[in-house]
């Protein structure tokens, strides 16, 4: 389609003044269909920069340039008016300011290449809690991702009609092609300090340059369906979250729905695709990375998966740890940054298998593993991820795209934390439980270039990266959502954490489908089953209440991971005074002072 099949005035000026400014060879409204779907990844393959993998059905793998590897938050801004609305946890610059800035950056920016105007929904085409987007890029493999990831094309543009609303997203990967020039087969970016991933919450409008990679460039994503829509949640009195979406059914067949926030690289899409390993329990897959959760008619809190694909971490990802996941991606799936072996295949560290004999690691080099070597680099990134269609997973649940959403009975937050956090603990109420998701912390993890893996850092809400207003005002939002219904409506809230270690660092837990024995528990919680004791930071399994039949787990260990360790959480309380809730200053909610008070009281007491 070109830019005359636009019926929306609005969008085709601003298509029209975006292409004056980045001066691209020519524009193209995509249709989402397959066939183009198809044309773009052939286009893509024939230059060199997809592989096609003979052993999976139209799968291609991409290699990204080296620095162009994961999100960049510290390139990542929230350009609201007042600098305070973008409170202390942001990257703030004048908007008026940056756009000049990005502006400059963006004039000529597609010299050489194709605009592609994708039109998109998060959430199904036409339902009431769904969005439009728009996206402009020069990225035809950012076309391709989003196919996967949202619903894309002609549809959208049917549902937008001549006057709707839409978020208007502008992308480019930063490098203008001379005349004659090609890419060559090389990932096109922009040099780190010349990326810029912007956010302006006010005109509800994302600005991204220089970064190909991931929530960099797939708009609809982190930039759309968490920081932008996070405000209109505030304002609209929803909620829009770092959260996977599971359905569990006990053995009974009864049915809760729960979502679970927890940082990225952290657990999310292995818990929401979870075989459990207990008979009789269930889980199903809604979402695995964002939900929107908006009050029924009943006063309860429904969630929408407002994605349409999964955007995975590869690496650790095996038959044993996730087999829905490695059962979705055997066809129709893009591979970025995982190792090419001999045969057409991708591997990668944790899949499970030896590599077979001499690979292509994600930097297009030969590699032979060499297990004797612990300081051997891995052949694949360890941010290498997959997308591949939410429709294709045996997990999928049948109703995850249904329009009103799923009813939630608990949330549950969690990181990587070594020592303190108990495997699992219940709020005593919807404040502390707000309490404990402003303080989740973990170790920091590989989804983002600019952080340092292994240390420990305050990820409130699993949103740190990804909340496009004041992280202080965001807190006081989850105060007042908790005021909107009665208590007995509002999800129960858990935290837990399956990332305790040993005296030897290794994992006492372990994890993946065991943590259904942790969800069988919080299931019977949300029905008030007599299966917890109270405890100074709050509700914990009973002796025994645990299914721990079959477990390789020592009784000892069991008890060391959930009892509570008074002096791991003074040193925790006193972190959260001096080092995490000052930065939040008047804005923090008299509520969660009050919660942290409480707390140490029971704990002294
Ligand atoms: P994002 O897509 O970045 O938001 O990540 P995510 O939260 O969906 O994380 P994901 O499920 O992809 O897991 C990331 C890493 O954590 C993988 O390497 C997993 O193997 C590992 N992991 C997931 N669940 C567990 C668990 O229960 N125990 C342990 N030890 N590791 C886990
Ligand atoms: C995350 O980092 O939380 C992700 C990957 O889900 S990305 O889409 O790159 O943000
Ligand atoms: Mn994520």
């Amino acid at each position: 389609m070109t830019i005359n099949d636009i019926k929306h005035p609005k969008v085709k000026a601003w298509v029209e003044e975006i292409a004056k400014m980045c001066q691209p060879k020519d524009v193209y409204v995509c249709d989402g269909s397959q066939e183009e779907y198809s044309r773009l990844m052939k286009e893509m393959v024939d230059s060199g920069l997809g592989i096609p993998l003979t052993k999976r059905p139209n799968s291609v793998l991409f290699r990204s340039d080296p620095s162009d590897v994961a999100r960049v938050e510290n390139r990542t801004y929230i350009a609201s008016r007042k600098k305070e609305d973008a409170g202390p946890t942001n990257n703030w610059i004048d908007p008026d300011e940056l756009k000049k800035t990005m502006s400059g950056l963006y004039t000529g920016c597609m010299k050489g290449r194709t605009m592609y105007v994708i039109p998109y929904s998060m959430g199904p085409v036409g339902s009431d809690i769904a969005k439009i987007g728009i996206e402009l890029t020069d990225s035809a493999y950012v076309v391709c991702n989003m196919d996967i990831m949202t619903r894309v094309g002609t549809k959208v543009l049917e549902a937008l009609g001549t006057n709707g609303e839409f978020v208007p997203c502008l992308h480019s990967v930063g490098k203008p092609l001379e005349a004659g020039e090609t890419d060559g087969g090389k990932w096109p970016c922009a040099p780190l300090d010349k990326k810029y991933i912007s956010h302006f919450p006010e005109e509800r409008t994302i600005w991204s340059y220089g970064s190909g990679y991931g929530g960099n460039a797939l708009l609809g994503k982190k930039c759309f369906a968490l920081r932008i829509a996070s405000v209109l949640a505030r304002d609209e009195g929803w909620l829009a979250e770092h959260m996977l979406i599971l359905k569990l059914t006990n053995p009974e067949g009864q049915v809760k729905y729960v979502t679970g926030a927890f940082p990225s690289a952290c657990g999310k899409t292995n818990l929401a695709m979870l075989i459990p390993t207990i008979p009789g329990w269930k889980v199903e897959t809604v979402g695995d990375d964002i939900a929107w959760m908006k009050f029924g008619k009943d006063g309860r809190l429904y969630a929408i998966n407002p994605e349409a694909g999964f955007f995975g971490v590869a690496p650790g990802t095996s038959d044993s740890s996730n087999k829905n996941a490695m059962d979705t991606i055997t066809k129709n799936t893009i591979f970025t940054n995982c190792a090419l072996t001999k045969d057409g295949d991708i591997w990668w560290e944790g899949i499970g298998y030896d590599a077979p004999g001499e690979v292509v690691d994600w930097h297009g080099n030969p590699w032979t593993q060499d297990k004797g070597n612990k300081e051997q680099p891995p052949a694949a990134h360890p941010n290498a991820r997959f997308t591949t269609p939410a429709k294709q997973c045996p997990s999928i649940a049948s109703e995850w795209e249904d329009p009103r959403g799923v009813p939630i009975d608990a949330f549950l937050f969690g990181g990587r934390r070594p020592s303190t956090i108990p495997l699992v603990h219940q709020s005593r109420s919807w404040n502390h439980g707000v309490f404990l998701g402003s303080i989740v912390g973990s170790e920091i993890t590989a989804a983002a270039l600019d952080l340092k893996a292994g240390t420990i850092r305050r990820d409130p809400f699993a949103m740190l990266p990804f909340c496009g207003y004041n992280m202080g005002d965001y807190f006081q939002h989850w105060i007042n959502i908790g005021k909107k219904t009665t208590a007995e409506k509002l999800p129960k809230i858990f935290y837990v954490n399956w990332f305790r270690k040993d005296a030897d660092g290794k994992f006492i837990w372990p994890g993946y489908g065991e943590n259904s024995r942790v969800l069988a528990w919080i299931f019977d919680r949300c029905d008030n089953r007599d299966n917890a004791v109270e405890t100074a930071i709050g509700f914990m399994p009973k002796d025994g209440a645990i299914n721990t039949n079959g477990l390789n787990v020592t009784a000892e260990a069991m008890k060391g991971i959930l009892s509570v360790d008074t002096e791991g959480w003074k040193r925790e309380i006193a972190d959260i005074r001096e080092n995490h809730y000052p930065k939040f200053g008047d804005k923090l909610p008299a509520e969660l002072k009050a919660e942290l008070d409480g707390l140490e009281k029971r704990l002294n007491g």
